[in-house]
């Protein structure tokens, strides 16, 4: 951690946000206290739900009827997984999706999930995604914020954007800010951002968010998109709560047979134990190595657990809060081969304050 404190020297820049800029371009998200910190602590409640339980699993038993939920990447792997269980349990469920017609037949037999148009790289889609929404007068109980690309090669979006910080960080930056209205009406909202174990590969390098001044790396890029889920969670619960509108980030566990590790070589992930010689998924819970049915389970319980009634903010994993990683748990966590618990620059309040206020920058409208 503190080699990665002297790699980038953007954490030593972390300052304390000027509050004016706040009242700026996402009005309504502008409740801010006087102190930012986080009012959960960032330690395990002891759920009773451990890294072996599927999301149907901790579900069972909770009525979602009258409930509605829009699950981005809800048409693929763990947010595929998500969608089912939340529409089995009577939610009103939307998934946005890139391609639709693949949604639709990805998402046959979920019991009438809606699939409406939106890719996160392009704002007018993720802004007509949200406008359609609002349209529609309904609430949005449950924001599952699931779709992701990992390692890809280098892209950027129209604006010159890193591809992986556009997608997995901005679009969803934006998709919140469109929907707030939505979330706010709810009375009681969630909204679940699915972070990685991959925070450990880099904090957010507030000094080149989008590889300008460095050579760019697919797994830095990657780290450092899902420590912005991370702290986007802290900063939207503070601002969030007074709204009743809580968020938490989560780290699924690793579930290779997904469409995430399309760009990762199978000797990475045969290195990396997720495999095994043959190419098969490692499965392993007590070392993260999951189902799908397993890695959606802590995103549901993040959205639906009565143990997280006013609670938020914090970095979710194995269907429990995580334990923050010290110099004194760190090499003992790392010789377990889970790697539990969150470093603490992905929850960092200043650095999550920080992000907000280049996040608004970085998606406010071009006039
Ligand atoms: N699997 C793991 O081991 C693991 C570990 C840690 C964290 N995670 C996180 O878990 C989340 C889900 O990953 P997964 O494993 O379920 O992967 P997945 O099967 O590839 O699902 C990702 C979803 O995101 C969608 N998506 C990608 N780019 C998009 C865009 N520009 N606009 C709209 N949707 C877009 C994909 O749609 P297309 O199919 O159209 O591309 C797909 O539906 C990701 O955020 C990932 O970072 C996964």
């Amino acid at each position: 951690m503190l080699g990665l404190s002297r790699k980038y020297g953007a954490l030593s820049s972390i300052h304390r946000p000027d509050p004016r800029i706040y009242g700026g371009l996402m009005t309504g998200i502008d409740d801010v206290e006087e102190t930012p910190f986080m009012t959960t602590a960032q330690q395990p409640l002891h759920s009773g739900f451990g890294a072996a339980s599927t999301a149907e699993e901790v579900i069972r038993g909770i009525d979602l009827r009258g409930r509605v939920a829009v699950v981005t990447g809800g048409y693929s792997g763990i947010g595929l997984e998500t969608s089912r269980v939340l529409r089995a349990a009577g939610a009103e469920v939307v998934v946005p999706a890139r391609d639709p017609e693949r949604a639709r037949a990805a998402l046959d037999g979920a019991g009438g999930v809606g699939v409406e148009p939106m890719d996160l790289m392009d704002p007018d889609s993720v802004d007509a995604f949200a406008d359609g929404f609002l349209a529609s007068g309904r609430p949005l109980h449950i924001l599952v914020n699931s779709a992701g690309i990992m390692a890809t090669p280098p892209a950027r979006d129209a604006r010159g954007h890193e591809a992986q910080f556009a997608t997995n960080h901005l679009g969803h930056f934006r998709l919140v800010s469109r929907l707030w209205p939505a979330l706010v009406a709810a009375r009681g909202a969630r909204v679940v951002s699915v972070s990685s174990r991959g925070i450990r590969f880099s904090p957010v390098v507030f000094d080149d968010l989008h590889f300008e001044r460095r050579a760019y790396e697919p797994f830095l890029a990657y780290g450092q998109s899902k420590t912005a889920n991370a702290l986007f969670a802290v900063e939207l619960d503070r601002r969030g709560r007074a709204a009743d509108v809580r968020a938490f980030s989560v780290h699924p566990g690793m579930i290779v047979d997904t469409g995430l590790a399309r760009h990762v070589p199978e000797e990475v992930l045969r290195a990396a134990g997720a495999v095994d010689d043959d190419g098969r998924p490692v499965r392993d819970p007590a070392r993260q190595l999951k189902t799908v049915e397993q890695g959606a389970a802590t995103s549901v319980w993040c959205a639906t657990s009565p143990r997280l009634a006013g609670l938020g903010g914090v970095y979710c994993e194995n269907c429990d809060i995580s334990p923050l990683v010290t110099a004194g748990t760190e090499a003992a966590w790392c010789a377990s081969g889970a790697l539990p618990g969150v470093l603490p620059y992905a929850v960092d309040p200043w650095a999550a304050a920080r992000l907000w206020e280049v996040s608004e920058r970085l998606t406010a409208r071009v006039s």
